[in-house]
């Protein structure tokens, strides 16, 4: 059945970050710093029907572009969000996030002996085992961090 309203508006400027896996909203809004105050309008919509996820969610912030760093970090706890910058009502441009198979420096190593979380001048680097759900192992201990350990940190 064609839906009948738009069940969240259409934004002027900024940016439509869509097909957020449902139950990552959140997240999403802590890696891009819309905490507890925010400037500028943002929609949050969650669980809502998606023909190819089934159920996901979505976040929309006006007046605002993402950095490249907080992209990476949503592509880790939603490998199938859409990021859509929106000027003057229009999509000017459509990204899909994107897992590498080598990620350095988004996360941490969990384990507290790792050598990554020592003094030592390494950067952490973690190899993509799966992607969903996802499963990261450490380069240097071999640690396996999966989603769950992830959110904690941003
Ligand atoms: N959108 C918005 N404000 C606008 C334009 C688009 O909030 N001024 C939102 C749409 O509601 C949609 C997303 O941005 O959630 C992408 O828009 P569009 O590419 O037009 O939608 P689809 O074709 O459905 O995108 P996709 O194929 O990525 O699902
Ligand atoms: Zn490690």
């Amino acid at each position: 059945m064609a839906e009948r309203t738009l069940r969240v508006s259409k934004i002027k400027d900024g940016t439509v970050i869509d097909h957020i896996t449902a139950g990552h909203a959140l997240d999403v809004l802590k890696i891009v710093g819309i905490t507890d105050r925010v400037n500028g309008i943002v929609t949050v919509a969650m669980n809502v029907p998606s023909k190819t996820l089934g159920l996901k969610d979505m976040v929309k912030i006006e007046g605002r572009e993402l950095k490249s760093q907080e992209v990476d970090k949503i592509a880790l706890l939603a490998p199938h969000a859409s990021i859509n910058i929106i000027r003057n009502y229009k999509v000017v441009d459509k990204q899909l996030v994107r897992l590498p198979k080598v990620i350095r420096e988004t996360v941490k190593c969990a384990n507290p002996a790792c050598i990554s979380n020592s003094k030592e001048p390494v950067k952490p680097t973690f190899y993509v085992d799966k992607e969903e759900p996802l499963r990261l192992r450490c380069h240097y201990c071999g640690y396996i961090m999966e989603k769950q350990d992830i959110p904690k940190q941003f």
